[in-house]
């Protein structure tokens, strides 16, 4: 049976990217494969987060996977820190991983320019810790989105060239997995590319419906169209990608014939839009509160999901050491 995983950085809420990216494929993907799911804490380290905060991080994002409707009996969810394998994995990738293609990576050269008072070797090497993340269980699948595609490229790579260097055909290469042909990009409603925790564009899970409606209505649009049939600027695109993941069909259609024959009013888009999410999100933002308050259920979900995690990873480090020659 083929292997599926997939994690995401506890620095804060999740938003409709993360949702829409990865969690709703990894939900439909858990009764037909094996999967794990996990939380990068070490990956949230390149930012130096306050250690009181590190631990507090972690219980949110693990309660709101579990408010998402993952199933923990299903697919275990494990914190990434739980499984030390996955580091001796890290230091031996490391070995075969280059400075210059390193370098070379948009996400670094992007954080780079962002904090360049702290460019530091964990960035840099951002793209090894994730290949162990995936390679430890030698998983075929990871369902991601668009801004993850160029470090899938290097868990590729790395899952290559360790099998060439060691004359085995043991990793397989993992493919992003988006449930499309194209793979998943939320915008954010600023106009401003994706919706990010650091962009300050996001929608989180946890917002209340006034803080949703608020953030839609303060969308960027544009003045309208004025030929028929006219294609759509990037501002409203975004409008529109948001109303194809959270509204019907029908609405979709609705204000897309309005946009076509020039009677759009953004306004009337815009409370629609922001009454989807807000019916969408509610259900969830009620369970994160149930959830959240057990602390006892979190701590059981993520012991079990370490155990069965180390489990996986300590079947792939025995074969991994014997071929790298420690016998
Ligand atoms: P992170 O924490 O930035 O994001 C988590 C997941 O959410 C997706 N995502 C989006 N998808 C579509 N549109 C958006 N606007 C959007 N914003 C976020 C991301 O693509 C991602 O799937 N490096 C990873 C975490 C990670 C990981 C791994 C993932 C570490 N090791 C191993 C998979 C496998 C990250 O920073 O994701």
């Amino acid at each position: 049976m083929e292997t599926v995983v997939s994690g995401i950085r506890p620095t804060g809420n999740l938003h409709l990217g993360n949702y829409f990216g990865a969690i709703k494929n990894f939900l439909k993907m858990q009764d037909e494969y094996k999967c794990l799911f996990f939380i990068a804490d070490w990956h949230s380290l390149t930012t130096h987060p306050h250690p009181d905060n590190l631990q507090k991080s972690v219980r949110t994002i693990l309660a709101e996977y579990l408010a998402c409707g993952l199933d923990p009996d299903k697919a275990p969810i494990y914190v990434q820190s739980d499984v030390k394998e996955t580091l001796e994995l890290y230091l031996f990738l490391n070995m075969n991983a280059y400075l210059g293609e390193l370098e070379r990576t948009t996400t670094f050269k992007e954080k780079a320019r962002k904090q360049p008072n702290n460019v530091n070797a964990g960035l840099l090497t951002y793209p090894t810790l994730m290949a162990a993340d995936i390679l430890i269980h030698r998983a075929n699948k990871v369902p991601v989105g668009k801004d993850q595609e160029q470090n899938m490229e290097m868990a590729r790579k790395f899952a290559r060239r360790f099998n060439t260097i060691y004359g085995c055909d043991f990793f397989p290469e993992p493919a992003s997995f988006s449930g499309s042909a194209e793979p998943i990009k939320i915008p954010g409603l600023d106009g401003s590319g994706k919706m990010g925790k650091s962009e300050g564009n996001a929608i989180y899970l946890i917002d209340e419906p006034e803080v949703i409606r608020k953030k839609v209505m303060k969308a960027v649009t544009d003045s309208g169209p004025t030929e028929p049939n006219s294609e759509k600027p990037e501002v409203i695109q975004n409008l529109f990608a948001l109303l194809k993941v959270v509204s019907s069909q029908d609405v979709y259609e609705f204000f897309d014939e309005k946009y076509n024959s020039c009677e759009i009013r953004y306004g009337d888009l815009k409370k629609q839009l922001a009454e989807d999410i807000i019916g969408f999100t509610a259900p969830i933002r009620e369970r994160i509160k149930e959830i959240s308050s057990d602390a006892a259920y979190l701590e059981r979900v993520a012991k079990t999901g370490a155990e069965k995690a180390r489990e996986s990873a300590d079947a792939t480090m025995r074969e991994v050491r014997r071929l790298i020659g420690f016998r």
